[in-house]
């Protein structure tokens, strides 16, 4: 059983429209339920920081400041930033939204140990996974004014909830059952061309209204990279079902979710950062994460990721995404 209640897709549509008022469309919402003994999360909102008088001005300014990045991450292109993406665009509602990736669990659970780079992270290196791979970036450095605020963003979100809590509602994307059919390039793009284009463009570059992305791109070089969790068929899909269309969640029935993150999946983005020898190398030995997505496969008679791009980035590897070994001989 589902909840159903509605949300209001105005601003995008609006948006869409050339800015005219359109009718306020009223779109049924569908996710799953949360588990019995789940803890459930009440992220405090902006309203709350603002009335919060025991939070220091200071505080208060560094934590709007992380907000500001979070939302738009733009403001640091060029730097640490080598796409079109801002982080609020996988993580809906300002980080909050469950079933939308929200951030502040990572506040709760690190440290800890992270199959992805095979070593104990700290929330810092979370957010420089997003930034080396979802922002096809470089982290801002470690104990740095940009770190430092967005760091305090997601820990104000995290406020009052119950350290290291493993059951956690609404954490992740969630997850869509194998469809009965394989996931398939052709039936995805139809779905892709019915349901998604109208936002993010026939070619998947999305869309920009004065120079500002209004409908961030889904491949190419302004979209997040080949080591990015999102190039996952299996985490687009969830992310797809339970997030879009935009204002529409769970529209889609499983079968069309796991075809369209398919078809996203099969197109070219920037080279993955761990990039060895080739992508087939690069695909095993990274074989945990890249088993899930079609990096380093044949995919319309071309080898997925066998490319020297970078997109806008002018290096391939941040440095900061070195081996943690806590061998002490190795300590620098
Ligand atoms: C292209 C999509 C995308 C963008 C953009 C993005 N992320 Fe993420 N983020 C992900 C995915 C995918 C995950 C892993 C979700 C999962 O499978 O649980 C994730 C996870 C996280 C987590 C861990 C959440 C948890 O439950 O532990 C944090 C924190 C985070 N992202 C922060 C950021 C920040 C900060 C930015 C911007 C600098 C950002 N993300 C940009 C896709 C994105
Ligand atoms: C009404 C407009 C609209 C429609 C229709 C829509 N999207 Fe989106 N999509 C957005 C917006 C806006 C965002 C960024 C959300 C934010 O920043 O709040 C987004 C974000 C995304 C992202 C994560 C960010 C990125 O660029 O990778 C993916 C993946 C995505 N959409 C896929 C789809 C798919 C697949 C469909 C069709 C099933 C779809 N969208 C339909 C507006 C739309």
């Amino acid at each position: 059983m589902s909840k159903t209640f509605f949300i209001h897709a105005t601003v995008a549509l609006s948006i869409l429209a050339g800015g005219t008022a359109l009718a306020e469309p009223k779109v049924p919402v569908r996710l799953p339920d949360f588990k019995l003994g789940q803890y459930v999360h009440k992220a405090p909102t902006l309203e709350e920081l603002e009335a919060d008088e025991s939070i220091h001005p200071e505080l208060r300014k560094v934590i709007l400041y992380g907000y500001d990045l979070f939302m738009n991450t733009q403001q640091l292109r060029g730097k640490y930033v080598f796409n079109e993406m801002n982080c609020r665009n996988c993580h809906l509602g300002e980080g909050r939204m469950p079933w939308s990736a929200p951030i502040w669990p990572a506040v709760t659970t690190l440290p800890n140990y992270r199959g992805k780079n095979w070593q104990v992270n700290s929330l810092e290196e979370r957010i420089a996974g997003c930034f080396s791979y979802s922002m096809n970036g470089k982290p801002p450095p470690y104990g740095s004014d940009t770190m430092l605020a967005l760091v305090a963003y997601h820990q104000w979100l995290a406020r009052s909830a119950p350290i290291y809590e493993s059951n956690i509602a609404g954490r992740g994307f969630g997850s869509v059952p194998k469809p009965a059919q394989e996931p398939d390039y052709k039936r995805g793009e139809q779905v892709f061309m019915a349901n998604c284009a109208i936002c993010h463009g026939a070619d998947g570059q999305g869309r920009r209204v004065n120079g500002v992305v209004q409908f961030p791109p889904l491949w190419g070089d302004g979209a997040y990279n080949w080591g990015a969790g999102m190039s996952r068929v299996d985490t687009a899909a969830a992310f797809i079902k339970h997030n879009m269309p935009l204002g529409q969640p769970g529209r889609l029935s499983d079968q069309e979710a796991w075809d369209v993150a398919y078809f996203i999946s099969a197109q070219e983005r920037p080279q993955d950062p761990r990039y060895e020898q080739n992508a087939e190398f690069t695909r095993e030995k990274y074989k945990n994460f890249h088993g899930r997505t079609l990096y380093g496969t044949e995919v319309n008679g071309r080898v997925l990721g066998e490319h020297a791009n970078t997109g806008e980035k002018p290096f391939l590897k941040p440095d900061v995404l070195r081996a943690r070994t806590f061998n002490l001989d190795d300590e620098s």
